[in-house]
């Protein structure tokens, strides 16, 4: 056979998903004969299911018979809408001509990196951060300048660290706010900060505003709404965690650049000619529809929050600060990890195996996740209850 293109053996993938596999592996092979299960305290993606409403609108859609091409950057309805919330939370005056829909949030990942980086340009990116960024950056040849979000700092990171790391190569910084898997928000001053950064050393910014919606304590801010900023900055933002849309794929990316829309446009019609109509119309009815729904959900989160976070730091060895956005709780486990000498993806596998639970290392997004375990709270507080007693039940006699 000829050989694959140079290119694949760079491609990353979500690690999660492989973690995932070996433990669904582990508990049909293992746990089922024993009649046990696994507590899933990892899932990446909203304890809920799409509100009524949208899947109303996604069943009308066929019956009328949606179910043609539309033209590549999505209905003018839809981009409409999404141009009028993008307002909402940015103020930046965007119009439907600034936006461009696609298959979930991931591909404007794809198609702004492939718009910008070519072998041996640098982008400046979170660790740890959601994998896919590093991925693509590498696979089309550019260079990840990682910089770490400390714990220290609520997982914001240091506006000098970035300067320090710009060099001429640097065309690209990603930011995610809030964050997966840290659950960090970034704060007003350090948003300003990058903006002037980014804007005094001609940098493009993708940021990532997928889970614009969840903030629990303090306000979410769009580097978008910075001075200057709206002309370099892509928003990426989807259907997928806010309305519990993932398996409609639907998500967009939103930007006063004319020729990057342009650029994401065409890569979007190079990749899947358009996205799904039937999908469509659901989110037009998720983004113009009744948002009780959202608001219900956002609730049952911070209470799952509140929850989680108070189990956690009574478990010995595990620690973690209240996480303000998104629904993720990066538990620093340092202690336990020093004390049975192992790494803390070593523990989570003893926490699949012993304790029945399944969370995720750190490492999964990045080397600075080294001494962390991640937990989704997305799952019901029976659940959250049930899986952290088991955790603490397995440590409790290790860490005397
Ligand atoms: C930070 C972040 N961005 C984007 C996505 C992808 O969203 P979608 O499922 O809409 O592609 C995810 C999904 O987990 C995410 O955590």
């Amino acid at each position: 056979m000829k050989p694959f293109s140079k290119r694949m053996p760079r491609l990353g993938t979500e690690n999660a998903f492989a973690v995932i596999g070996k433990a669904k592996k582990f508990e049909r092979e293992i746990l089922k004969p024993q009649s046990k299960h696994l507590v899933y305290l990892q899932i990446g993606e909203p304890g809920f299911d799409a509100p009524k409403n949208v899947n109303e609108a996604a069943i009308k859609a066929i019956r009328e018979n949606q179910t043609h091409y539309t033209t590549t950057p999505g209905i003018p309805e839809l981009r409409e809408a999404i141009a009028l919330s993008t307002v909402r939370y940015t103020g930046v005056d965007y119009k439907p001509e600034d936006v461009v829909v696609v298959a979930g949030g991931k591909p404007i990942m794809f198609y702004m990196i492939n718009a910008l980086i070519d072998e041996g340009d640098e982008v400046i990116i979170p660790n740890p951060a959601y994998p896919i960024y590093g991925s693509v950056t590498e696979y089309l040849g550019g260079k990840v300048v990682p910089i770490p979000l400390k714990e220290e700092n609520e997982f914001n990171f240091s506006a000098e660290e970035m300067e320090k790391r710009i060099t001429p190569r640097t065309k690209l910084v990603i930011i995610n706010s809030p964050q997966n898997p840290t659950g960090g928000v970034f704060s007003r001053e350090l948003m300003k900060k990058i903006a002037i950064i980014a804007v005094k050393n001609d940098l493009w910014v993708l940021s990532d505003e997928i889970y614009n919606e969840m903030v629990h304590e303090g306000e979410h801010v769009s580097i978008a709404s910075m001075p200057g900023m709206a002309e370099r900055t892509v928003v990426l933002n989807g259907c997928s965690k806010t309305y519990a849309m993932t398996g409609y794929r639907i998500g967009w990316g939103v930007t006063k650049n004319k020729e990057m829309a342009k650029y994401l446009e065409q890569l979007a019609c190079n990749d899947i000619s358009c996205v799904s109509t039937i999908s469509q119309y659901a989110a037009l009815e998720a983004l113009t529809g009744p948002q009780d729904e959202v608001k219900r959900m956002l609730q049952e989160y911070k209470a799952r929050r509140d929850l989680m976070v108070k189990m956690v730091n009574e478990i010995p060895g595990m620690r973690c600060h209240s996480p303000k956005g998104a629904f993720y709780l990066m538990v620093n486990v340092k202690q336990i990890t020093d004390k049975l000498g192992i790494t803390a993806a070593e523990l989570c596998d003893r926490i699949m195996k012993e304790a029945n639970v399944l969370i995720l290392p750190g490492t999964v997004f990045g080397l600075f996740g080294d001494d962390f375990v991640r937990f989704s709270y997305v799952s019901t507080q029976e659940t959250i209850v049930e899986g952290l007693t088991r955790i603490k039940n397995f440590l409790v006699p290790l860490m005397k």
